[in-house]
């Protein structure tokens, strides 16, 4: 078949894309989530062609573009006022609604099903063709089946340039993963597939959202599906790949150790790696994660990488939707090379990450004390000592001892100053706890708690391979410590104001525990460790 491309700056383009969606052709266009193969929703056999054109299943329904709310109703049977409420918090935009399909929605479309999933792009290209076409379009990902869905122009000319009639030259998707989709179907809302939208995003406007079992778990077999995409390969670049369920230090001990392989990191691994590496953002920063995870993978193929190691993203927010799209790619192979877990526990302080140790002790975690270890004598060794009496002068050692007061007093004195301190001390606390870490696998310890109020700032978070954070309402937190440390009530404000934000501590981990005094924290930690021993191996 012979392909036109066509630049979508050029205004005739989107007429002649709209001209040839009419005339029940197929246009590859541009969307803000991923690059879709576009034909018009309501033509039977237009549709039909887009299914031989990727060589997808036809059983998998596609999803109905429209390019303004009042095109909706046409499409459904009942718009329910949930469906309003979130066209109203999220369209134009990377969210898809399914509701029960009129009868002008072909089966083909639905892929047999009753219900029809409808999304409302943000993207100013897909709107103009929509429009120009006058038709709803039906526009599944714009890659061959199985593969990686294409996030530019180029990815999407390498898998259907001469099996489509047009693909449009636009610029690269601003989000990089597949819009959200939510069912709204028998006035219930579940979540079947995460995207840019996020839960949290969704909970704001719906309250609860149930999220489908198969988002991050392989499908059971004789269990219902409810969106029939779950049950195919997906996002499979040729490499074979497998997740590594460890933390950063322990993901690049075991791919060097592994050699001859290609590692799937975050920004911050390449330095520390021996092997060739394919970044997918940063390891804090789910939406870089998501911008750049299927490029990512276009790229192992480009490179012919054959074995390839990933590093785990975090499951939350947009996170979701990583993880849901690299367990996935990789087939569902996730390995954790020490079968044991090191979780960091931090917050600010007054928070109650002493009572919620005590509480995961019961559980059965080993807890490392880590302010412990920075104030032991092991780390104010002799040459420790003499270097900090290099940098803040000979007055902080009294009588040949070290005067911790007086050395406070000038550490603390300006950030410079603590930094100073910081570059001195925090190596050798590392390497103590590194050491205590070790003893702790070696005894066959299965989650290792890293109790440490500043382990981001001593770095002890590349350590971890998930991070609970622990927080409380401000009042209480200057209850506890006034009752704690006997201060007062100025003394604990002046003590928070140097200490880092909530959001500080939230945006970077996995679990955020509100500590207040009613919680019940046996319930809220066992599905954590529940959850996590089910991935060890016996
Ligand atoms: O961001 C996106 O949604 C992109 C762009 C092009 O808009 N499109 C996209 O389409 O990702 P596709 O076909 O690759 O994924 C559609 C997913 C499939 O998993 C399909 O099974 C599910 O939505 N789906 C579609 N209609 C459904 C329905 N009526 N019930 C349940 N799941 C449905
Ligand atoms: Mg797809």
């Amino acid at each position: 078949m012979k392909t036109i491309i066509l630049d979508e700056t050029k205004p005739e383009n989107i007429l002649k894309a709209g001209e040839i969606l009419k005339n029940g052709g197929l246009v590859a266009i541009p969307t803000e989530t991923v690059y879709g193969l576009a034909a018009n929703a309501l033509d039977p056999n237009a549709v039909k062609s887009i299914f031989s054109a990727k060589g997808r299943p036809n059983d998998n329904p596609l999803i109905v573009h429209i390019s303004d709310f009042s095109e909706l109703s046409a499409l459904v049977t009942e718009i329910p006022e949930n469906a309003v409420r979130l066209a109203d918090a999220f369209w134009p935009g990377p969210l898809t609604i399914i509701l029960p399909k009129s009868d002008i929605v072909p089966s083909t479309t639905s892929g047999g099903l009753n219900t029809v999933a409808v999304r409302f792009p943000s993207n100013k290209t897909a709107l103009n063709i929509i429009k120009a076409a006058q038709v709803p379009l039906a526009a599944p990902s714009a890659n061959l089946s199985g593969k990686p869905s294409p996030t530019t122009f180029g990815h999407v000319y390498n898998d259907l340039f001469g099996k489509v009639d047009a693909i449009i030259k636009g610029k690269d998707c601003n989000v990089g993963l597949e819009s959200t989709v939510i069912s709204l179907v028998g006035g219930e809302a579940k979540l079947l597939r995460p995207g840019g939208i996020t839960r949290q995003q969704l909970e704001a406007v719906l309250g609860f959202v149930e999220v489908d079992s198969a988002v991050i778990s392989p499908l059971k077999k004789n269990k219902p599906i409810s969106s029939p995409g779950m049950k195919y390969k997906h996002y499979s670049p040729k490499a074979n790949i497998t997740i590594i369920d460890s933390s950063p230090y322990d993901f690049i001990d075991f791919v060097n150790d592994h050699g001859k392989c290609h590692a799937l990191c975050f920004e911050e691994d390449v330095s520390y790696l021996n092997v060739p590496c394919v970044t997918f953002g940063k390891r804090y920063d789910s939406e870089t994660q998501a911008n750049q995870l299927f490029s990512a993978l276009h790229k192992l193929d480009e490179k012919d990488a054959k074995t390839v190691f990933a590093r785990i993203p975090s499951k939350n927010g947009v996170g979701l939707a990583v993880y849901n799209r690299l367990v996935r790619a990789s087939g569902f192979k996730i390995i954790n090379p020490k079968n044991s877990y090191i979780i960091g526990l931090t917050g600010p302080s007054g928070s109650g990450k002493t009572t919620v140790c005590k509480t995961l002790e019961t559980l059965g975690c080993h807890i490392i004390d880590c302010d412990k270890i920075s104030k032991s004598p092991d780390v104010y060794d002799k040459n420790c000592i003499s270097q900090l009496q290099k940098t803040f002068g000979n007055d902080i050692v009294k009588n040949g001892i070290l005067d911790r007061r007086k050395l406070g007093e000038i550490a603390f004195s300006s950030p410079e100053n603590t930094q100073k301190l910081n570059e001195i001390t925090h190596p050798r606390i590392l390497s103590k706890v590194l050491e205590t870490i070790k003893k702790a696998q070696s005894s066959g310890e299965k989650f290792i708690i890293l109790d440490a109020p500043t382990l981001f700032e001593a770095k002890l978070d590349d350590k971890c391979s998930r991070i609970i954070t622990v927080i409380a309402d401000e009042k209480l937190r200057i209850k506890r410590i006034m009752a704690r440390d006997n201060l007062s009530i100025e003394n604990v404000k002046k003590r928070f104001s140097a200490q880092k934000s909530d959001s500080f501590y939230i945006s970077k981990s996995d679990h955020i525990i509100n500590c207040n005094d009613d919680i019940d924290l046996i319930k809220r930690f066992s599905p954590i460790i529940n959850g996590l021993s089910e991935k060890l191996s016996p």
